[in-house]
């Protein structure tokens, strides 16, 4: 009989790493600081403009963003992570949140709530793309949504909201593009106005704009081929298309950001990616936008006609999303120092078995106390311990030894001065207090 080559065990030494999948990435720990300095800000704007957080789920029906986004869209042909699950069809992981907002809205019956309903939220999203900097298969967005007002004063407040988040975060050179797209009525002429414009100037397109072309022209405005921005710049625009509704809805909001003193451009080329939106569009770019880069920090509009287009009742909407990761890799190039995570309090070091077990139970109390200690708990020698206090820059560290154990104290150590204070056990937490009040400055 011939022998059967054993097969190579994926597991055996020396076998490929396991990597992430291209367009994914690892949310390291030294990234932290960056994600709850955005995450607890995007929070208190939420709070502070009285809007309710809600979660849908990452995975939807497919059918709901092919209706919401629209089945010609880059992101609906060929850009969603797609499957079919036993039983359910077929299923995507969101490529953005809108769209869920508006089905949840029409799920829960949200109509019958006082309007308007002011809805926040943040997660991951996913979109097949081409990974690149600044573009990834999974980022996070937050978003504001506001469901159930036509008012122009709805979309200046979402826009003043971004607008004013990019400032408080420090982010200094930024630059607001709002553009209004118009009602179904209007933009129906125009986009026929923008198609006969096109194609007279048919071969000089990119092969990508001559599909467009056939399918959506509206985004041949978008394209970022230098050939093609220039017979952007000749194009017909869409303000000179507005009907007088649109028009002074339009107005109305650009008066409002006058009022609010926000500096805007206004860009007649401005479309946006995703076919919901009606009337007014916005997105925020950094200052500089390198030639081809993805550089939209944030993005959003009026959405008039989604929540219909699903199968509820006609309900006007607005809203935006912020992009995590873009606005981070922002503050980073603009050299934006954030505030740093809060280091412990206290290091509470252990030398022998019986300490360790005390010191287990009394780093239970501290916690509960809500002061923050760090420890090592899985080593012995108090060099070591007293190290990693020192790198952690904590003031102060508690020191069990048997000696302690024995007496029932424990010893404060300054780690600044080297002073040790022997203290009665059980006053740990009533001592530790008064010297962290001190230090804070506070009562003690
Ligand atoms: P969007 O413009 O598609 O809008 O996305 C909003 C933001 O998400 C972008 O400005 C960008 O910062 C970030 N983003 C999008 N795709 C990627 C990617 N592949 N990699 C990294 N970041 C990305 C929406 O999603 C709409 N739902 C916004 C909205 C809310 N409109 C009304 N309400």
């Amino acid at each position: 009989m011939p022998k059967v080559k054993a097969k190579k065990e994926k597991n055996q030494p020396g076998a490929k790493a396991v990597q992430t999948l291209r367009g994914f990435k690892d949310i390291l720990p030294a990234e932290q600081p960056y994600w709850s300095y955005i995450r607890k800000l995007a929070e208190s704007f939420a709070k502070g403009y009285g809007f309710s957080v809600i979660e849908p789920p990452i995975l939807e029906e497919a059918g709901l963003f092919a209706r919401a986004i629209g089945k010609q869209t880059d992101i609906v042909e060929k850009e969603m992570f797609s499957f079919v699950d036993q039983g359910e069809g077929a299923v995507v992981l969101r490529p953005e949140a809108t769209a869920s907002i508006a089905r949840a809205y029409i799920t829960h019956g949200m109509v019958s709530l006082p309007q308007p309903v002011k809805l926040y939220y943040w997660g991951p999203m996913f979109r097949r793309e081409r990974p690149q900097s600044g573009r990834q298969r999974q980022f996070h967005q937050f978003g504001f949504e506001i469901l159930g007002d036509s008012s122009p004063v709805i979309d200046a407040q979402i826009i003043a909201l971004v607008h004013n988040f990019y400032q408080q975060i420090g982010l200094e050179q930024f630059s607001l593009q709002v553009n209004s797209l118009g009602c179904p009525n209007c933009r129906q002429i125009y986009v026929k106005e923008l198609t006969n414009y096109y194609r007279s100037k048919r071969r000089l397109l990119c092969e990508d704009c001559k599909q467009r072309l056939a399918k959506n022209p509206l985004r041949l405005l978008d394209c970022k081929k230098p050939s093609c921005q220039f017979l952007k710049a000749e194009a017909p625009q869409i303000i000179d298309w507005l009907d007088d509704d649109c028009k002074n809805h339009f107005m109305k909001v650009v008066e409002y950001l006058d009022e609010l003193n926000i500096s805007y451009k206004l860009n007649p080329q401005l479309v946006r990616g995703l076919d919901y939106y009606t009337r007014t569009v916005f997105e925020v770019w950094p200052k500089e936008v390198k030639e081809g880069a993805q550089s939209a920090l944030a993005g959003g509009g009026r959405y008039d006609g989604l929540i219909e287009l699903l199968g509820g009742r006609d309900t006007p909407a607005a809203g935006a999303a912020i992009g995590v990761e873009r606005t981070i890799s922002q503050l980073k190039q603009q050299e934006k120092q954030i505030p740093l995570e809060t280091a412990p309090d206290v290091f509470l070091a252990q030398i022998g078995d019986q300490a360790k077990i005390k010191a287990l139970l009394l780093f239970e109390q501290l916690r509960q106390e809500d002061i923050q200690a760090a420890e090592n708990f899985a080593k012995d020698s108090l060099k070591i311990q007293l190290e990693l206090a020192n790198k952690l820059k904590v003031k102060y560290a508690l020191i069990l030894g048997q000696k302690e154990v024995m007496d029932g104290t424990i010893l404060i150590r300054d780690m600044e001065s080297g002073v040790q204070e022997v203290v009665d056990f059980k006053k740990t937490v009533l001592e530790l207090k008064k010297k962290l009040a001190r230090l804070n400055g506070g009562a003690v």
